[in-house]
């Protein structure tokens, strides 16, 4: 039996502390669904974002674990190995919600992190390697589009400045928000931005339908399908409802519903793996009896192929061009992540985790972009799902029980003392 699967280490994962500091987390942004189910609406870089963040920064200090942030507001909390100069192994996820979001979204991967780490030394397993929980800044993207904003800083994907001028819907830009959220945040040690872990692993809820149908107990994800992003602008001329002849308007809510349809056409798929989706649409001036003027809508459009990626989303401008009739048009890309695929050091290290547990598990990509993807390109990387009830997800109504939580984690935590006990990436031939 391997370190990783020692039954004090597994036995050390306290499903009943996980599911209270979920609990108490949820507590922060708590809303009411539709339905009825306790949903949570947690903007990022918002007082309640950082309400969570002082949750979890005691949790982590009363731990002994060391706390630090970098410059975009990333979050780390550090456990030392035995060997302090080498790359540590880094999890985590995101602790920022939809606007009408889940209790589990992102915050588990946080909090699994942090489970994993108490079980760790609580059972006193020791590791070569130190691993290093991170909670990433807007990843949802639901306040400042778009997402992942933090790993893609921390990735160098982007300049941490990137997005300074994004702005939410009440006008706050990104940079006023993260320059009140640093001061706010004065008292924690900084660290610079960036690193290069030995590798990364991401826990997280499945947000779809196929392993509770499958009735798997973990998915051992191998990549994330790409995704793009853009904000459409159609811009028209107001007129009169009652007066203005329709022959001659300039009718900016008529051309998007052309541009929606043509784009429809666009991205028809048989197959349906294909995923677009218009998610939000802005009218101006938005009154019943004006023509409106302009009209600002989002397309979020993600494929597993990255051929057709690159040209279904190079054809979203011209087709939206040749659709309307009289306005004028302007796209704006904001977010284009290829697909990945996850490194076998970290999907091979889940797999025999949850396999040594005696849960099922399967192989399985994902449809939604998580912070793993930008760190595919500076360490292996990867991910472990577990299931979502009625695969549910940006919904107050999204869930998964305590023991599949705590067999995520278990599995986390093997998969974390595994990697951070391996000596080398290096093949070995
Ligand atoms: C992440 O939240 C996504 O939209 O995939
Ligand atoms: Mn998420
Ligand atoms: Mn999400």
């Amino acid at each position: 039996m391997s370190a990783s699967t020692a039954p004090n280490l597994i036995a050390a994962v306290s499903e009943q502390r996980q599911w209270d500091r979920l609990m108490e987390l949820a507590k922060l942004g708590a809303i009411t669904g539709a339905d009825g189910s306790p949903g949570v609406n947690r903007p990022c870089l918002s007082p309640l974002d950082r309400e969570a963040r002082r949750l979890m920064i005691g949790w982590a200090e009363g731990l002994g674990l060391a706390v630090t942030v970098d410059e975009i507001g990333n979050l780390f909390f550090r456990h030392e190995g035995t060997d302090a100069e080498a790359a540590p192994v880094l999890t985590g996820s995101h602790m920022d919600s939809q606007p009408n979001g889940g209790r589990f979204d992102g915050i588990w991967g946080v909090v699994a992190g942090l489970e994993a780490v108490q079980a760790i030394r609580e059972a006193g397993v020791a590791t070569k390697r130190p691993i290093e929980v991170v909670a990433w800044t807007n990843e949802e993207g639901g306040r400042f589009a778009p997402g992942c904003m933090g790993s893609m800083a921390w990735a160098h994907f982007k300049p941490a400045n990137a997005w300074d001028a994004v702005a939410d819907l009440e006008g706050v830009t990104f940079r006023q928000a993260l320059d009140e959220h640093r001061k706010a945040e004065a008292d924690l040690a900084r660290r610079p931005l960036g690193g290069k872990p030995f590798a990364y692993l991401e826990a997280h809820i499945e947000q779809g339908p196929l392993l509770e149908a499958e009735g798997k107990d973990i998915g051992v994800v191998t990549g994330i399908q790409g995704s793009r992003w853009f904000i459409v602008e159609i811009t028209g001329e107001t007129a009169h409802a009652g007066t203005s002849p329709v022959s001659t308007r300039k009718d900016a809510v008529q051309d998007m519903i052309r541009a929606i349809t043509a784009l429809n056409a666009l991205m028809t798929d048989p197959t349906d793996v294909l995923r677009f989706t218009v998610g939000q649409i802005e009218v101006f001036p938005n009154t019943s009896n004006t023509v409106a003027d302009r009209v600002r809508f989002t397309i979020d459009f993600r494929h597993p192929d990255k051929e057709l990626l690159i040209t279904n989303g190079d054809a979203i401008e011209p087709t939206i061009r040749s659709a309307v009739k009289g306005c004028e048009v302007a796209v704006t890309e904001r977010f284009h992540a290829l697909p990945v695929e996850f490194d076998a050091l970290v999907t091979d290290a889940v797999e025999d985790a949850a396999t040594a547990q005696g849960l099922a598990a399967v192989r399985m990509p994902s449809g939604a972009f998580h912070d793993a993807q930008f760190m595919v390109p500076i360490c292996p990387a990867g991910m472990l799902f577990v299931p979502s009830r009625n695969g549910v997800s940006h919904n107050p109504a999204e869930y998964s029980s305590a023991p599949q939580l705590a067999a995520g984690t278990r599995v986390l935590a093997a998969a974390l003392v595994e990697l951070a006990n391996k000596e080398t990436t290096a093949p070995v031939f």
